[in-house]
């Protein structure tokens, strides 16, 4: 069985006061885990679970008869992507090759994070925003409830969740809040790097871990 829950790249308080413990404890280690169960009930029904994510998301997209198992293939596959898009004492601004890519296609760093920030916020329900390579430009997207830029022909670079259970026990209501926090002080630039390297070399997969262990270089105590 490949499919499985990742790991943190960090402890569960290393994100305050940005994102809480409790807030990290729940989600990850509830509703992500619930995904990535979910994903290897269905998928072991349907003989898939020894394939990896990405391939059980693609192969199961837009087919009605597997959206059960692409929407929570997906959502294991997104969630492991959010956590590797923010570090402890993230933030701030991206360098080289990234940071010229942002002032090409976005006008300037400041201008990216403002669209950035207007995209998560403005995403109706829940859902995903995205820095993505799209035919070797860079853009802002987002998608709704499990919907991944994997099968829209896109490389991820990084992703804000923006579902409900993502801020709520810290923000409440205060979307706009959240995401500038996570904007201003959390995201993940060298993993976003890393991303763009891939997508360049035409990778398959951009970075993200559906299949367990992820690869953090980080050993972490989650129990
Ligand atoms: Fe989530």
């Amino acid at each position: 069985m490949q499919i499985a829950l990742p790991q943190l790249p960090y402890p569960y308080e290393a994100l305050e006061p940005f994102i809480s413990r409790r807030t990290l404890e729940i989600h990850h280690g509830k509703h992500h885990k619930a995904y990535v169960d979910k994903t290897k009930d269905l998928a072991t029904k349907v003989r898939l679970a020894d394939q990896p994510l990405e391939a059980i998301i693609r192969q199961t997209a837009g087919q009605e008869v597997h959206r059960a198992l692409f929407n929570n293939a997906a959502q294991a596959w997104n969630h492991a992507f959010y956590w590797r898009s923010l570090r402890p004492q993230g933030g701030s601004k991206p360098e080289g090759e990234l940071a010229d890519r942002i002032a090409a296609d976005f006008g300037s760093h400041e201008a990216f994070a403002s669209e950035l920030a207007a995209a998560a916020t403005g995403q109706f329900g829940s859902g995903w925003a995205w820095l993505v390579s799209d035919r070797d430009k860079l853009r802002i997207t987002t998608t709704s409830n499990a919907d991944t830029p994997l099968i829209h022909g896109q490389a991820p670079l990084l992703t804000i969740d923006v579902w409900e259970h993502a801020y709520y026990l810290d923000y409440q209501n205060r979307r706009p809040d959240y995401v500038a926090a996570l904007i201003e002080h959390v995201l993940n630039w060298d993993f976003a790097a890393k991303n763009l390297s891939r997508a360049r070399a035409g990778a398959e997969s951009p970075g993200a871990a559906g299949r367990a262990p992820v690869s953090t270089g980080t050993s972490l105590h989650l129990r």
